[in-house]
């Protein structure tokens, strides 16, 4: 627990021009909570339960994968989302996002999915970003497209809210040649 949390700390934050992307901490757990638990943002993502309780969230905080880079996303002071991305051990990281109802349509979750991207790259580990939406999410669709995402394929995953599988589209972003002279430095 002590480890977690100071290997969430250590990745310090992300800042773009109207967001903050920093690290999560269990005081985070009953904002996540009361914004992921509406059944419009659990119902689009594979592991947000529907009801979504503190205790949950609080679980998901402490339960999180070793390597597993998870931040709020934060706008004047307060946390209005969470983007993250969970590497494999063959340099490509699975991407994910939500931001709270209030705060749709204003573009926080590109600027905050592409930031995170961007950083995610920089580290030199990862050549290949992928992420998907399930095909009744057009509002992720479209942020996908914008990031930059080049359609791979259709598949099927699992969502812990609907509790059943559902069909999904899935994308690839690869690391732009710029940063090739990471690869040859590892
Ligand atoms: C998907 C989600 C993250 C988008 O967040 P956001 O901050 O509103 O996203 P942005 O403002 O950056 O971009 C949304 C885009 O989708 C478009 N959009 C929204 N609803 C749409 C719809 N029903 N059909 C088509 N496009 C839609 C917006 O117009 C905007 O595109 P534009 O900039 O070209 O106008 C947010 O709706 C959410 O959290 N949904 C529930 C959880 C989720 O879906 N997470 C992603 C799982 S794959």
């Amino acid at each position: 627990m002590i480890g977690r949390r100071l290997r969430l700390v250590e990745t310090g934050p992300i800042k773009t021009s109207r967001l903050v992307l920093r690290p999560l901490g269990e005081g985070d757990a009953e904002r996540i909570a009361a914004l992921a638990g509406d059944w419009d943002i659990a119902r689009m993502t594979a592991r947000i339960p529907y009801p979504y309780s503190v205790a949950l969230a609080h679980q998901w905080i402490d339960d999180l994968a070793e390597g597993e880079v998870v931040h709020g996303i934060v706008h004047r002071g307060e946390l209005v989302g969470v983007t993250g991305y969970l590497p494999d051990d063959e340099g490509t990281a699975e991407v994910g996002y939500w931001i709270g109802k209030p705060w749709w349509g204003q573009g926080f979750a590109t600027e905050a999915a592409d930031a995170l991207i961007r950083q995610c790259f920089a580290s030199g580990k990862i050549g290949r970003v992928t992420c998907s939406h399930f095909v009744d999410n057009p509002a992720s669709q479209r942020v996908i497209t914008k990031l930059g995402f080049q359609l791979v394929g259709p598949a099927r995953a699992y969502c812990d809210a609907r509790r059943r599988e559902v069909a999904t589209l899935r994308y690839e972003r690869l690391r732009p040649k710029r940063f090739a002279w990471l690869r040859r430095a590892a």
